[in-house]
């Protein structure tokens, strides 16, 4: 049965982040987890009109945010990733055009200076030779420092922090991270980048990033750092949802962000990474996966589909399958906080979009639009529908919904 449907469904990469790659801002930084302009964009036409408030709970890079205010419209979005909210208010801000040029210019003049430093800080990123050629990272400390001189830390004043950006632009492109699978992986050989090369390279990815943000942005986006299962005392009231929360996939974002987090000071070590994780729903990475023995369920009430699913995932011949089976509990126990507590800041007639992925686990497929769309239907919400969005090349008979629904008081 799945295997019929798949064979007529498109894998689609106009719905992924591939898309986005020579959008201006949208391709500053190549990040996986996020999802189609395109999509946003449709979504947007067909359920927005002009004075919609827009929400995002599961921000990621921003994307809704930056198309809702490249539109016009005003944009609430919330993740719990400080790296990724602090990207996401760059993206989304104005600058005028002499706080750009001023900028350029300083950045030119920070160039000429730089020289090679023997031993600066560098991140404390496991494994970090598999990353950097030696000399290369000596090169990227020795610029580090001086932009850190110049410009002070990330997380200051948004227009220093697009050097910071283009920063964390360089450290991809001169490291051994590939891309050709859905993780992050690495390269077989290690490049030596050149000193001139690289101030070349920088100089380039700076100039790209101020050019794209020149264009003013005529509505209003923000991105706070907030945990979506916790939405009490907001203030605001949202008129359509457009979002796409983690899968339930063991697909980590702090592991897929962990080169820039380490670069930019987000993270400082291995324990912070899996903290991050643990509060991350479908988190995996480090002791977010151990602390699941000693986890207990909030809710008794989930859909029995998802009880007879982590079942047989329990029963799977691996020493691993309890602990994946509670995996695939806590995160529909945490998207059920999620879907409960959101409901005090929609307007009634509020417009649900949750772009999700199934998934399956020793040959047990996870349905994650049935099991989403009857806690939506038990929580009241109403007009359910689900579309499929494309075939995720990955594992066979996985696919990609837009989960639809309508708030009702
Ligand atoms: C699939 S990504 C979103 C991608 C986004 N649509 C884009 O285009 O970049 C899911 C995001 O949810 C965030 N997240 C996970 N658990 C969260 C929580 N409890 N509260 C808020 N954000 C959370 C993750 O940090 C991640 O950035």
């Amino acid at each position: 049965m799945q295997s019929e449907i798949e064979l007529n469904i498109e894998t689609r990469t106009d719905y992924t982040f591939k898309y986005n790659k020579e959008l201006g801002r949208h391709g500053w930084l190549r990040l996986t987890p996020a999802y189609s302009v395109k999509l946003v964009k449709e979504i947007i036409k067909r359920d927005c009109d002009q004075k919609s408030h827009i929400l995002d709970p599961f921000a990621g890079t921003s994307t809704t945010g930056l198309v809702s205010a490249e539109l016009g419209f005003k944009a609430s979005s919330f993740d719990i990733n400080p790296f990724l909210v602090w990207l996401g208010n760059i993206k989304c801000a104005n600058f005028s055009k002499d706080q750009l040029l001023s900028l350029k210019q300083k950045v030119n003049d920070t160039l000429e200076e730089v020289v090679l430093e023997p031993f600066l800080w560098a991140p404390p990123i496991y494994n970090i030779e598999r990353w950097w050629h030696e000399e290369t990272l000596q090169v990227l400390t020795s610029l580090r420092g001086i932009l850190s001189e110049k410009f002070s830390e990330p997380g200051g004043d948004h227009c220093h922090d697009l050097v910071w950006i283009a920063f964390s632009r360089l450290i991809i492109e001169t490291s051994s991270a590939a891309f050709n699978h859905v993780s992050m992986s690495f390269k077989e050989d290690l490049i030596n980048y050149e000193f001139a090369h690289i101030k070349l390279l920088y100089k380039e990815i700076l100039n790209h990033i101020i050019s794209s943000c020149q264009k003013p942005l005529p509505g209003d986006a923000q991105v706070q750092l907030k945990d979506s299962r916790d939405l009490s005392d907001l203030g605001i009231l949202i008129d359509t949802i457009i979002t796409s929360p983690p899968y339930p996939n063991r697909m980590s974002y702090i592991r897929e962000l962990r080169p820039y987090m380490y670069w930019a000071k987000f993270l400082n070590n291995a324990n912070e990474a899996g903290v991050l994780d643990w509060k991350t729903i479908g988190g995996t990475w480090g002791t977010a996966t151990s602390n699941l023995k000693t986890w207990n369920p909030i809710n008794n009430d989930l859909p029995s589909i998802l009880y007879e699913t982590c079942e047989k995932i329990k029963n799977s011949e691996d020493k691993n399958s309890a602990l994946m089976s509670l995996y695939v509990h806590k995160y529909f126990d945490d998207m059920y906080e999620h879907l409960k507590n959101l409901k005090s800041i929609l307007k009634p007639n509020a417009k649900l979009n949750y772009i999700v992925g199934n998934s399956s686990f020793y040959g047990n497929f996870v349905h994650t639009d049935l099991i989403l769309s009857k806690i939506l239907s038990s929580l009241g919400y109403k007009d359910l529908s689900v579309d499929v969005i494309r075939r995720r090349n990955t594992k066979k008979g996985l696919l990609e919904f837009n989960i639809r629904a309508r708030y009702s008081e």
